[in-house]
């Protein structure tokens, strides 16, 4: 059976004073609505639907390429009205689950549930029990517990109002009824508006049983309305996150301090120091150790490789047993093998650099393949771009490059080579070959330096 996932994305989120679409500003460095649409999707046989009103164009172009279809409200006349806009899309014989793309972290598990109800031919709805239930539509049952109708707070009685199991608005309803009941919809109400949660009325009137299940936690329903609201959910899901790692065999130094905006796996005793953040997908071997300050995008590092304070790794493959850092840059492209080492302030660029060689001071290596057991000395640059084009430095096995180097790229240097400091390599160095490309240096005897005068 189709369920059409209809995601709620039309209100203006005015709180946030923001020129942004409210359901695209980021929890974890993804836009709210993307972390709906990316539950949504684990639901079987799921279409989506994200009704769009302000900042149509915006939302259109940030979903640009996502399987969805868009409705527009031009209009905000409720939240009927607006499930409303993305029934012509919908397939009548199948299942209807309403979310909201300010509500991010509502789980795919919690959505199955209600999607369970509404197979079976019953309302599903999800509601939650808090101690301060104000701003919320409370749940009205009746002497035998069944729920007959949503009120809305500002059309609740006093006794209503004491009502502490509220609506999330997230509920899944067989799309027949749907067709049925929303046309029937008043704006009769406090707000003027045409109310989704009328339905629960006349679902009860009908005797379609309305089932009721609750959320894991609070903050799997929480919405967003300003940049508040935002953060908290932020340190919250963080803090999750922070979890999920340590069960999975890492050690944080503060749990509170380490962020992962994507998605990071660990085998056992890495260890992460404080101030780490992780965007992408991160795969961190065992016994990897982190130090402060690092941010790790879309790497894989391997075993016992050690990460020192400050340093900044993208797009890039490091080998077990490496060291990298403090203050390193290895930027995208790169691949480091096994026991490789790259020091402080050494920003390598698309290069890979073989097992056992060393990069460890003040250099830029962009463009190059380097062999094993190589020692690159300080402050070598590859000149790898002559202001038009990229060029490939060559470096074989067992080749020592003295410090202040310049390779002028296209360049081979061979294995065994040698290549005296302060060298501007501009020709080929074959193997086992010593280069030295300098000023020759002159040495005057007695030489008198220049005295002050008077
Ligand atoms: C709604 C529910 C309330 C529930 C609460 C949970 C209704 C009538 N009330 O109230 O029972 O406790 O959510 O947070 O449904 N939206 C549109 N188009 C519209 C109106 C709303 O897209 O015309 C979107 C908004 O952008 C927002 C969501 O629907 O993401 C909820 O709308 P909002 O007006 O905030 O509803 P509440 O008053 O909070
Ligand atoms: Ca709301």
């Amino acid at each position: 059976m189709t369920t059409d996932i209809v995601i709620l994305a039309a209100g203006q989120g005015s709180r946030m004073k923001s020129s942004l679409p409210k359901v695209l500003h980021a929890v974890a460095g993804k836009p709210m609505v993307k972390h709906v649409l990316d539950q949504a999707r684990n639901i079987e046989q799921a279409k989506l639907h994200v009704v769009i009103g302000h900042g149509a164009e915006l939302l259109e172009t940030a979903l640009d390429g996502e399987q969805l279809t868009f409705s527009l409200q031009k209009e905000q006349l409720g939240t009927g009205h607006a499930v409303a806009q993305a029934l012509p899309n919908v397939d009548p014989e199948g299942i209807t689950l309403i979310l909201y793309g300010d509500v991010p972290l509502t789980r795919s598990e919690t959505m199955q549930q209600l999607v369970n109800s509404a197979t079976k031919g019953h309302l599903g709805l999800l509601t939650v029990h808090l101690q301060n239930p104000a701003g919320y539509g409370r749940i009205i049952r009746n002497d035998a517990n069944k729920v007959i109708a949503i009120v809305e707070q500002k059309d609740a009685s006093q006794e209503q109002l004491k009502v502490t199991e509220v609506n999330t608005g997230i509920m899944a309803v067989p799309t027949k009824l749907l067709l049925e009941w929303l046309p029937k919809l008043s704006s009769n109400n406090a707000q003027g508006e045409y109310y989704l949660t009328d339905i629960i009325a006349m679902a009860s009137e009908q005797d379609v049983s309305i089932e009721t299940q609750h959320p894991a936690c609070e903050q799997e329903v929480q919405g967003v309305n300003n940049r508040v609201q935002l953060a908290e959910l932020e340190r919250w899901h963080q803090l999750q996150q922070a979890e999920t790692l340590m069960l999975n065999g890492a050690t944080l130094a503060d749990p509170s301090r380490v962020d992962v905006r994507g998605n990071v796996s660990v085998a056992g005793d890495v260890i992460i120091d404080v101030n780490v953040v992780f965007e992408g997908d991160v795969v961190l071997g065992h016994g990897v150790l982190i130090e402060p300050n690092c941010i790790i995008k879309n790497a894989t590092i391997g075993d016992n490789t050690h990460i020192r304070a400050n340093s900044v790794i993208e797009d890039s493959t490091i080998a077990a047993n490496c060291d990298v850092g403090p203050f390193a840059r290895i930027r995208p492209g790169t691949q480091l093998a096994a026991g490789a080492k790259v020091g402080n302030f050494v920003e390598i660029k698309k290069a890979i650099v073989g097992e056992g060689s060393k990069i460890n001071h003040l250099s830029y290596v962009g463009d190059a393949v380097i062999g094993k057991n190589t020692n690159i000395g300080a402050g070598t640059i590859t000149c790898n771009y002559d202001g038009v084009n990229k060029s490939l430095t060559e470096i074989g096995d067992q080749v020592f490059i003295g410090s202040n180097t310049a390779l002028v790229a296209p360049i081979k240097v061979g294995s065994g080579a040698t290549v005296g400091a302060g060298s501007i390599i501009t020709k080929e160095v074959t193997e086992n070959q010593l280069a030295v490309a300098r000023g020759k240096q002159t040495n005057l005897s007695n030489w008198q330096r220049p005295v002050k005068k008077g």
